[in-house]
């Protein structure tokens, strides 16, 4: 495993996907214990897709479960699909099969976008409102870790290319258009909110990943066409956790 700085990024190469998952759990422990220390909660914006499903399976298992107080964890969601919620596309139900009912986590800790219901901007209206009132403020939530992936085609959370909601500056969350399979309206959180948060943890693995991920670490600026460039948070740590594969591309 190898680390370097590249610009305002740390990039870390794992050996393969299950070492990835393992390298992303003992940070997000990491994380949890010191939000714990500091008698604060730990608010986490969980990444969909399948990627994450390895990470979460292996925080819900006795080898990491006992590590994080779940008690003060507060699990957000990063975006949803607009689907029903035992939908296989359900970002939701990932997250509930592979971490919060093998570890039964209280729901009340639990902030899932109803993005299943008729009208995605009241799904968004509603999250921004539950986020708000969770974080008690009405200036920028500030994440203690915000959990990504990225697409093929450079998107992240669902901010896709060359979609209205990369542009938004001032709310926190938005409905908006998707750019991949499935192609249902997404609801899902803004740069804004994205870029306050205190550590951003993208997690890729692939070789479909490779050469996008070249294009947006090493490539020309072009936000619009790769919008993962545009994760740069302004006073936090960015940290792209990157299987062999989907590193194939960087030259580090
Ligand atoms: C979504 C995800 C999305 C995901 C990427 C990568 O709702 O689709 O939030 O941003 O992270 O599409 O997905 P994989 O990691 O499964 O390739």
């Amino acid at each position: 495993m190898s680390s370097v700085v590249a610009g305002i990024a740390d990039i870390v190469v794992c050996k393969n996907s299950d070492s990835l998952a393992l390298d992303a759990a003992h940070r997000f422990a990491a994380l949890s214990s010191a939000a714990s220390r500091g008698g604060k909660p730990f608010r986490v914006a969980l990444a969909g897709g399948n990627t994450p499903a390895k990470l979460y399976k292996l925080l819900a298992s006795p080898r990491f479960r006992g590590a994080i107080d779940w008690r003060s964890t507060h699990v957000f969601f990063g975006d949803e699909r607009c689907v029903p919620i035992d939908s296989e596309f359900c970002n939701y139900k990932m997250a509930m099969e592979t971490l919060i009912a093998p570890l039964n986590l209280d729901g009340a800790t639990i902030h899932r976008i109803h993005a299943d219901q008729p009208d995605p901007e009241m799904a968004a209206e509603q999250y921004a409102q539950e986020i708000a009132q969770h974080f008690g403020a009405t200036t920028l939530p500030r994440f203690d870790l915000v959990l990504l992936g990225m697409g093929s085609d450079g998107h992240t959370a669902s901010l896709f290319p060359n979609t209205t909601a990369l542009t938004e500056a001032d709310r926190w969350v938005v409905r908006n258009e998707p750019g991949l399979q499935p192609f249902v309206p997404r609801v899902t959180l803004t740069f804004p909110v994205i870029n306050n948060a205190a550590n951003i943890l993208f997690l890729v693995a692939g070789k479909d990943k490779a050469e996008t991920a070249a294009r947006v670490l090493t490539g020309p600026s072009a936000p619009h066409q790769l919008p993962s460039q545009s994760v740069q948070p302004g006073d936090g740590s960015l940290t792209w956790l990157f299987d062999r594969d989907a590193a194939h591309g960087l030259i580090l």
